[in-house]
């Protein structure tokens, strides 16, 4: 399973890149805000970090404005990747863009329904929302398990992006399901490094090793 980041925050990618196991970044208009800047600069300083997919995401709301504003994020750089709320505009633009080698991920993805439609429409990725999902009593990695199969089924292409994850359980539910990528924040990122037996193992290994040199 692939691993992005998620997130818009310059020092977190470059410490997460640094462990090596970083293969893409997603932003959103929210974590973009959050940093005080705008998408086009933001992602362009992503793009000298990370050789990988990042997602960029336009607000436009209608599909012409969404082409246009999709092209010039994708002109940005080649790693870029417009990301477009899920509704009958992005579908429109999909198709348009998709055309146009352009790779759009498909966001807020809530059932496998929309996961179907935006694959339909030529999307390169779905990010199904685990977390928001499991916020309103719903099982948020059963999503995850049906898109997988119905994608399977078909031989469908585009890649699923298990997304708004909240815990380190979220990620193994979705490599359990054979899922392409997940984008996790940099404190899950964190937590799935760290296990008490390792440390306390670190510990008494570096102690002894100490006793020994007395
Ligand atoms: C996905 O690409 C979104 O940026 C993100 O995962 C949303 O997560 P949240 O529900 O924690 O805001």
């Amino acid at each position: 399973m692939k691993i992005f980041i998620d997130t818009a925050n310059l020092d977190m990618i470059r410490e997460i890149n640094s462990w090596g196991i970083l293969d893409g970044v997603t932003t959103n208009p929210s974590l973009i805000a959050k940093e005080g800047t705008d998408t086009p600069s933001r992602v362009r300083e992503i793009a000298k970090i990370v050789d990988g997919p990042i997602s960029a995401e336009a607000m436009a709301l209608d599909a012409e404005s969404m082409i246009a504003e999709g092209r010039e994020l994708a002109e940005i750089h080649p790693n870029i990747n417009v990301k477009l709320p899920m509704c009958i505009e992005s579908l429109k633009a999909t198709k348009v863009l998709a055309a146009e080698g352009i790779d759009v991920n498909m966001t807020l993805i809530f059932s496998a329904h929309q996961a179907l439609l935006a694959a339909k429409a030529g999307a390169s990725y779905v990010s199904p929302f685990v977390g928001r999902l499991d916020d309103i009593g719903l099982r948020g990695s059963e999503l995850i398990d049906e898109i997988m199969h119905i994608f399977s089924n078909y031989g469908i292409g585009t890649e699923v992006i298990a997304a708004s994850i909240r815990s380190p359980s979220h990620v193994l539910e979705a490599a359990a399901a054979g899922c392409d990528i997940a984008t996790i924040p940099y404190n899950i990122l964190k937590q799935m490094v760290a296990h008490p037996k390792t440390e306390e193992g670190i510990r008494k290994f570096i102690e002894d090793y100490c006793k020994d040199k007395e």
